[in-house]
Formats: structure tokens, sequence, C-alpha cells
């Protein structure tokens, strides 16, 4: 049976961001590193996108820190859509340049053909350097402190070459982190036991996760790893409704 567990992973001084999800700053020291990177990783419908435009949201809303949305996987319309069924207005924030969202899906629909977006993509790749451009750019226009990629592996399927891949993304999270930004790099599991190249590049990972109990699903949390940060070592269990996702503390009796 397991011990009853105090939650206390506050005593620390560094420069803290609240990531607005109820109940997890306080299970990751009371918030994660300013200017980090942090994986977000699950399969489909674990809550990743819900996560990270609900830390995009609390941040400019709530904490006066901008941020930008780029997405490689959804339209813009159809994210701002669905974040109203959290109560989440993004086109209020984006009007006034709190919030920046970015469509770099590969394929876009023009008039009756589907194609590459050559603004953004190089024949067949959107380059690393290009990416990193168009997000320092971004970043700039409306002084983003919060940045959301999603997904990174959309991202990392246009290459290859795994050597490239790491050296991308390394060059990609290293630009990220010198200016200052904290990004949620989401991240799709298929297979837990295939480590993808950014849990190794980033500074933290935190995994998602819904498994079947009984005839109910039941979603979790796991703070896998963040790099100087002491973090709980349990799997949480998450709620995912209309407000949103929050990470709930159980207190188990001995
Ligand atoms: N308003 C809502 N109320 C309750 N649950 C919701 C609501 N909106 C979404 N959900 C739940 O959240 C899930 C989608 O979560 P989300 O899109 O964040 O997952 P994801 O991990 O990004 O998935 P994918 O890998 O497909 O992009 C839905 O499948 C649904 O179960
Ligand atoms: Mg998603």
């Amino acid at each position: 049976m397991q011990k009853f567990v105090y939650l206390n992973y506050m005593s620390t001084t560094y420069a803290k961001v609240k990531t607005g999800i109820p109940g997890l700053d306080s299970i990751v020291s009371g918030g994660l590193k300013q200017g980090r990177s942090v994986v977000v990783s699950g399969p489909p419908g674990s809550g990743k996108t819900t996560m990270g435009l609900q830390f995009l949201y609390a941040g400019a809303k709530d904490f006066d820190e901008p941020g930008v949305y780029l997405s490689l996987a959804q339209n813009i319309d159809e994210i701002k859509s669905d974040s109203k069924s959290h109560g989440w207005d993004f086109d209020d924030l984006i009007s006034k340049d709190k919030i920046l969202m970015i469509d770099a899906r590969p394929f876009k629909l023009t008039n009756d053909s589907i194609g590459k977006d050559d603004s953004l993509y190089r024949g067949e790749q959107i380059p690393f350097e290009h990416l990193t451009k168009l997000l320092l750019s971004s970043i700039k226009r409306v002084e983003a402190k919060r940045i959301v990629i999603d997904s990174i592996t959309i991202l990392e399927m246009q290459y290859s070459d795994e050597f490239n891949t790491r050296q991308g993304l390394q060059g990609l999270v290293q630009a990220l982190e010198s200016c200052g930004v904290s990004s949620l790099l989401l991240s799709e599991t298929v297979n837990e036991t295939q480590i993808p190249p950014e849990w190794f590049v980033s500074s933290g990972v935190i995994q998602l996760r819904h498994t079947r109990n009984q005839e109910t699903m039941e979603r979790s949390i796991q703070v896998t790893k963040l790099r100087g940060i002491r973090h709980s070592e349990q799997i949480h269990p998450i709620e995912l409704d209309e407000n949103g996702l929050k990470v709930m503390h159980p207190r188990l009796m001995p």
C-alpha cells in the first residue's frame, strides 16, 4: 500500500514560469525554469495541444507574458474554435498583440490543389534555420516570453537523416533559450520504448498518458525530467474538461 505523501517542492530561488495549469506548478517546485524548453509528450488525445494552449493563454492573460503558437498540425481557425470550448478567446489576445498564431503546416490547400507553402518550405523541407528565423522574428513582434511548437514530431518527420535532425533541434532549442523564451515542444508518442531526440535536447520532459481502467479512460501526467528542478516522481491523475487540464494530487493514506 502507498504511503501518505506530502507534495512540497516549493523551496527554490531561480526565475519561475507559472504554467497556468492548476496543480502543475506545485509538483515542479513552483513553476518551470524561465527561458528553458520542455517537451510535452503523449499519444493522440492525451491533452498536448490543450496544455500548450492553456500555457499560452494563461501567460498572456494572467502573467503578462505574450506568446507564440506555431502549428504544424491543425489550422489556426480550428485551434481557435476548439479553444472556445474551454472558454479561451484567442482572437481577443491576438488583436491586442499578446498572442501570435502561425500556420506552418507542411501542406496547404490553394484553389484546387494541395501543396507546400513556398514562403516557408524549400523543396520538401522547412529548413531548421528558416524556422528558427521565423520564430525569432515572431518573438520580437509580440515580445514573446512563451512559445509552443505543435508538434516537434511533424517537424522532424521531414528529415530522414538522424544526425541533421538532432543538430537542427539543438540549434532551435539553443536559439529559443538564448532569447529567454520558455517553450513547450509538443511531441507525439507512439511507442514509449523509442526515445525521440527532443527528449535529450530539451531541459525537461513531461509525459501525458491515457490508460484504460475497466470501462473508463484514466488520464495522467508524469514529470520525467526537469534539469535543475526538484519535482514530483509520482504519476498524477489529470482531469481534462471544459476548463482545460488540471493536475490532481492524491494524498493516499497508508
Ligand atoms: N471542452 C472539452 N471538454 C472536455 N474534454 C475536452 C474538451 N475539449 C477537448 N477535450 C478532450 O481533449 C481531447 C483532445 O485533447 P488534445 O487535442 O489536447 O490532445 P492532443 O494530445 O493534442 O492530441 P493529438 O495528438 O491528436 O493532437 C479530446 O479528445 C477530448 O477527449
Ligand atoms: Mg494536438
